[in-house]
């Protein structure tokens, strides 16, 4: 089943409002009249750029028309209430937002993230009209204890119980590394292959196999311009999540090429 490719920058705790603008600005003249601009107008692979909050709406606004989609970082579950410094998904689909990533690695490390709240977080998004990007993936000393499937494993069953997905573009995973990320030791795309074809495997038995063949399944952790061909050579990478790399916007552009559908 061909799966349209899906690039999206992850742009963490970087960029004021102003440097938002003038960065969306570049990358739609970047890719527009580069190499990828026919591809992306055909809709042939999919880009999406993820600011802090403070700059979603800007961002929205300075790509409107232009294929390129929002994503914001994280979410709140609830729709509305008492939970100060919270955001809802009904008000980053008011920002303009199409995407968001929920159970990135460092939510999961610095600010107490669970697959049971990742699970929330996903099903508002979903219940909203937005598609999660859900991150999963193992600390390098998981790794080496030989427990990187049991724990992609947990996060995927635990972190998408009972979602409704009726079709495969209403969400995507990430799978991401910690021991990747922002290390520059990019996971071979051998072992990307071997746990995104188990993610898929796993994600026959959540939802149905003609969903999970057609889901996309990102990689992630130290992507690189130089890299992502090889990645992307991989039956069961549909794209990359990317944070150093895609605050530039000439290498985040480059990303993109190196995930242009190879016909
Ligand atoms: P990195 O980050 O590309 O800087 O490794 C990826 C991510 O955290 O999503």
């Amino acid at each position: 089943m061909s799966r349209i490719p899906l690039v999206v920058g992850n742009w963490k705790l970087n960029k004021t409002i102003r440097e938002t603008v003038d960065f969306c600005r570049s990358l739609k003249e970047e890719l527009f009249s580069g190499p990828e601009g026919p591809a992306l107008g055909a809709r042939k692979v999919e880009v999406a750029v993820a600011p802090p909050f403070t700059a979603l709406s800007s961002a929205a606004q300075a790509l409107e028309g232009s294929f390129i989609g929002v994503s914001s970082q994280d979410v709140f579950w609830a729709e509305s209430g008492a939970y100060t410094g919270e955001i809802s998904p009904k008000m980053l689909a008011d920002a303009g937002c199409r995407f968001a990533i929920v159970g990135h690695s460092e939510r999961r490390q610095f600010f107490h993230e669970t697959d049971a709240s990742v699970n929330k977080k996903a099903a508002a998004l979903t219940a909203q009209g937005l598609i999660p990007i859900v991150c999963v993936g193992e600390t390098l000393k998981e790794r080496q204890e030989g427990q990187a499937f049991s724990v992609v494993e947990r996060q995927i069953v635990e972190g998408l119980k009972s979602l409704a997905v009726r079709s495969p573009g209403e969400l995507v995973i990430a799978y991401e590394p910690v021991w990747a990320i922002g290390t520059g030791q990019t996971a071979t795309s051998e072992q990307a292959q071997e746990v995104q074809a188990f993610i898929r495997r796993l994600l026959e038995k959540v939802f149905s196999p003609p969903i999970a063949g057609g889901m996309r399944i990102l990689y992630g952790g130290s992507v690189k311009p130089e890299n992502i061909a090889e990645l992307m050579a991989r039956r069961d990478v549909d794209g990359a999540l990317v944070g150093g790399a895609s605050l530039e916007v000439k290498s985040f552009a480059r990303i993109v090429q190196g995930c242009l559908p190879k016909t």
